[in-house]
C-alpha cells in the first residue's frame, strides 16, 4: 500500500520506518524543512534503537522517501497517518491545532478519496471533530474521506521492537472498508512476514497479535486509559514505599509479591522518583480534563498525579536529612534522560534534581550516556561527564536519577575511592543496600531499608 505519514517527529518517524520495513512504500512530510533535509541526507534526528538501522535499509529499497511539499506527499498516500504533536494547553487539555491543520491541508490537496488514520495521542471524540473538519474544508471537492484511530503504545528505548511486537493492535473505524484496510496495512504484522530487524528474522515464539476493531471514541480512549492506569500503578508502588519507610518494610519484596497474581501483573510497580516523558504526565492531563468536561471526577488520577509531583520532594528529604546542607556541595547526578535507553529529557525527573540542586546552590556534576548534548542547553551551569567515574570525582555525594545499565553495573568499590564521601542516594533502587553498607557507603533508596 502506499502510506503518507505526516508528522516526523518520535511516533511519525517510527510509524513510518517500520511500515517502509514491513514492505509498504512510505512517503513522510513535516513542516520542519530541516528536519526533512537531515532525514533525505539520511541522518536520524532522535536517539532510538535499531531506527538509524530500519531507515538507512528503508531509503536505499527506496520504500520511504520525505518531502516538505505535504500537498505531494497526501496525494500519494491512499492512507494517511496523522502523527503531529498533541501537547499539553495550560489547562491540561490537548492542543489539537496541528491536526487541525492537517486536516485542512489533506482536504485541500487530496485528489482522490483518503484514509485518515489519527496515530497521534488524542482525547476521545477527536477522530469525529476530524471528520466533520474534513468534510468541512472539502466542501466543494466531491472527495469522501474516512478517518479511522489507532493509537501507538510505543515505549522510547524499544518502539521499534514494539511496533513489531505489539501486544495488541487497536483500530477504531466507523466502517468495514476502513476496517478491511487498516487490516492490510498491518498484514505482514499480523501474520508475522517480515523480517525483524529487532531479532534478525528470529523473533521469540509468541502469541498471534489480535487487531481490535472498535469504535473510534472507544480507540482513543483506550490510549488515554492504558497511560493512565500504568501511571496510577507507578504511583501506587511509590505510596507503597513511602508506608514501607514508615512501617519498616521492603517496597520490593511488596511489589514482587503483589505482581505475582496474574491479575495485578509484574511490571510497572517499580517505585523510585516517580514517571517522566512527554506521554504519562500529559496524557494523565488530558484524561483528568476529558473527564472534567463530561463530569466525571477522575479522582484516582488526580491522586496519581499529586503522588508522582511529590516524589522530588520525597527524593530531596533524603538528601537533605543525609547532605544537612546542599549549598556548596559537590553533588554527582548520574542520569538526566527520563528513563534508560533514551536521549529523551521531556518531563525527566532527573531534570527536576538537577533544577532543584541548582536552586539550592549545589555544584553539579553530571553524567548520562545519552542525554548530555540536550541537557546542556537548559542547564549550562551543570559540569557534563561522558564518563560517571569522572562525575563522582570529589563528589560529596552521587544522586542516582535514571536507571541505565550502566549505572547499574557502577564498579562502587572504585567508585567510593574517586568520592570525597561515600554516599548514594539512589532514586531508582538500583542497588543492593546490604552490598552498599559493606562497600562502606551511606546509602538511601524508596521503601528500603
Ligand atoms: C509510555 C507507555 O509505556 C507507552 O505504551 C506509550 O505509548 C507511551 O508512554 P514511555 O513514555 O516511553 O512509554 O515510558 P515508559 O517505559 O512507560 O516509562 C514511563 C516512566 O515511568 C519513566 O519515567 C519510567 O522511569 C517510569 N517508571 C516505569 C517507573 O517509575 N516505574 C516503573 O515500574 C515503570
Amino acid at each position: 500500500m502506499h502510506l503518507s505519514v505526516v508528522g516526523c517527529g518520535y511516533v511519525g518517524l517510527v510509524t513510518g520506518a517500520c511500515l517502509a520495513e514491513a514492505g509498504h512504500d512510505v512517503v513522510c512530510t513535516d513542516i520542519d524543512e530541516k528536519r526533512i533535509a537531515q532525514l533525505q541526507a539520511g541522518e536520524v534526528p532522535i536517539y532510538e534503537h535499531h531506527l538509524d538501522k530500519i531507515l538507512e535499509s528503508a531509503l536505499k529499497a527506496g520504500k520511504i522517501s520525505y518531502t516538505s511539499d505535504a500537498g505531494d506527499a497526501i496525494r500519494k498516500g491512499d492512507a494517511i497517518f496523522i502523527c503531529v504533536g498533541t501537547p499539553p494547553k495550560e489547562n491540561g487539555d490537548a492542543d489539537l491545532s496541528a491536526i487541525d491543520h492537517v486536516a485542512r491541508q489533506i482536504a485541500t490537496e487530496a485528489r482522490s478519496s483518503k484514509l485518515v488514520i489519527e496515530k497521534s495521542t488524542v482525547p476521545a471524540r477527536t477522530g469525529l471533530e476530524l471528520r466533520r473538519a474534513l468534510t468541512a474544508y472539502s466542501r466543494n471537492s466531491g472527495l469522501t474521506f474516512r478517518v479511522a484511530s489507532n493509537p501507538e503504545f510505543l515505549r522510547e528505548g524499544t518502539a521499534v521492537s514494539d511496533f513489531f511486537h505489539p501486544d495488541r493492535i487497536v483500530v477504531g473505524v466507523e466502517d468495514e472498508n476502513s476496517a478491511r484496510d487498516m487490516r492490510e496495512i498491518y498484514r505482514p504484522i499480523l501474520e508475522r512476514s517480515f523480517r525483524c530487524p529487532v531479532h534478525n528474522g528470529t523473533c521469540p515464539a509468541g502469541s498471534a497479535v489480535d487487531l481490535l476493531i472498535t469504535t473510534i471514541n472507544s480507540a482513543e480512549l483506550i490510549k488515554h486509559a492504558s497511560n493512565s492506569f500504568l501511571a496510577l500503578k507507578i504511583s501506587y508502588a511509590n505510596v507503597i514505599a513511602d508506608l514501607c519507610e514508615k512501617i519498616g518494610a521492603n517496597v520490593e519484596e511488596v511489589t514482587h509479591a503483589m505482581g505475582l497474581d496474574p491479575r495485578i501483573g509484574t511490571q510497572f510497580l517499580r517505585a523510585g522518583l516517580g514517571f517522566g516523558g512527554f506521554c504519562f504526565p500529559k496524557d494523565l492531563q488530558a484524561f483528568i480534563h476529558l473527564a472534567g468536561t463530561v463530569g466525571v471526577d477522575f479522582d484516582i488520577l488526580k491522586a496519581a498525579e499529586r503522588v508522582n509531583k511529590q516524589r522530588i520532594d520525597k527524593f530531596f528529604d533524603k538528601v537533605r536529612q543525609a547532605l544537612w546542607v546542599i549549598k556548596g556541595k559537590r553533588v554527582a547526578v548520574l542520569g538526566l534522560a527520563f528513563k534508560a535507553n533514551t536521549d529523551d529529557i521531556r518531563f525527566s525527573p532527573a531534570l527536576e534534581v538537577v533544577r532543584e540542586l541548582l536552586r539550592q546552590g549545589a555544584q553539579v556534576q553530571a553524567s548520562d550516556p545519552e542525554a548530555i548534548s540536550r541537557s546542556k542547553t537548559l542547564y549550562p551551569a551543570v559540569a557534563y561527564h561522558e564518563d560517571p567515574y569522572d562525575a563522582l570525582q570529589g563528589a560529596e555525594a552521587a544522586l542516582v536519577c535514571t536507571e541505565w545499565d550502566v549505572f547499574q553495573d557502577l564498579d562502587w568499590e572504585r567508585a567510593g575511592k574517586l568520592m570525597a564521601r561515600r554516599l548514594v542516594i539512589d532514586g531508582r533502587n538500583l542497588y543492593s543496600p546490604a552490598r552498599m553498607r559493606e562497600l562502606g557507603f551511606e546509602y538511601y533508596s524508596f521503601g528500603r531499608e
